[in-house]
């Protein structure tokens, strides 16, 4: 599967979607060729105001959901913070996602800091999804694009570059100033997904929920493809409706 992926760089776009349960999983497996377990759940189903927070159990329960939607796509779950300080705490919390969740690989944040975890990783045949350019997990204070100064723009292709040569089969940039993205991308073999980097890369995520409008969230890379909130206010409303003015439920739909 992951061969699936490294062939698309320069032949056809990668779309990668978040999912949390199994529901969401099953409809957006058939549009996506990644399926990503993202610790936004974090902020996007319990209103943290970091992910930080995020526990290595609410990422291996909502990925046991998700994994029974999944069917076709490459399925990879975020290690949470504090999860991958060391090589032995790496590896110790990938197997134990992996055994229980059935994944396909693991996405870490992090360049050449956490360069020793994800050489360890791959070497114990867990597959692994970097992640550069804005990093949820570590940043302090306002979340900012990156690469838009030479010093960090340096910084970005250095540490795509280790990370490839480390053995990650694909890159997540996030926030990343378009210009960088696309010197990254075209510097690398493997795959980047970008989310908020701009059209030059290999590929894009969103979390699905801010695309289908069930979120509410103002960020700049974020487009509501659909306002789910409105159909689902419509069933919604219809139920309460039938059932203060006793037309549901009917015979037919009684023992
Ligand atoms: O946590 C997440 O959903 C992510 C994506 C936004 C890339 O890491």
């Amino acid at each position: 599967m992951i061969q699936k992926i490294l062939k698309k760089k320069n032949k056809s776009k990668i779309v990668c979607l978040t999912s949390y349960s199994k529901n969401i999983a099953k409809e957006a497996d058939k549009y996506s060729d990644i399926i990503l377990v993202g610790d936004s759940l974090g902020s996007v189903l319990y209103n943290y105001n970091t992910t930080r927070k995020v526990t290595l159990s609410n990422m291996i329960e909502h990925s046991k959901s998700v994994r029974l939607g999944v069917k076709k796509s490459l399925m990879v779950v975020d290690m949470p913070y504090n999860t991958y300080g060391s090589k032995s705490l790496a590896l110790k919390n990938a197997k134990k996602i992996i055994k229980e969740t059935k994944c396909d690989a693991v996405k870490l944040e992090g360049g050449k800091n956490i360069l020793e975890q994800v050489k360890f990783l791959i070497k114990n045949k867990i597959p692994v999804m970097g992640h550069l350019g804005l990093l949820p997990q570590t940043t302090k204070g306002k979340f900012k694009s990156k690469g838009k100064t030479i010093k960090e723009k340096k910084q970005l292709i250095k540490d795509s570059i280790l990370l490839q040569d480390s053995g990650v089969f694909s890159i997540v940039l996030e926030c990343v100033k378009a210009s960088t993205a696309k010197e990254i991308t075209e510097k690398l073999k493997i795959p980047t997904v970008g989310i908020g980097s701009s059209a030059n890369c290999d590929g894009q995520v969103l979390v699905t929920d801010d695309l289908i409008g069930l979120n509410d969230t103002k960020i700049r890379f974020v487009k509501k493809f659909i306002n789910i909130k409105k159909y689902l206010n419509v069933g919604l409303k219809k139920f309460a409706t039938e059932v203060k003015t006793k037309r549901f439920p009917l015979k037919k739909h009684s023992y």
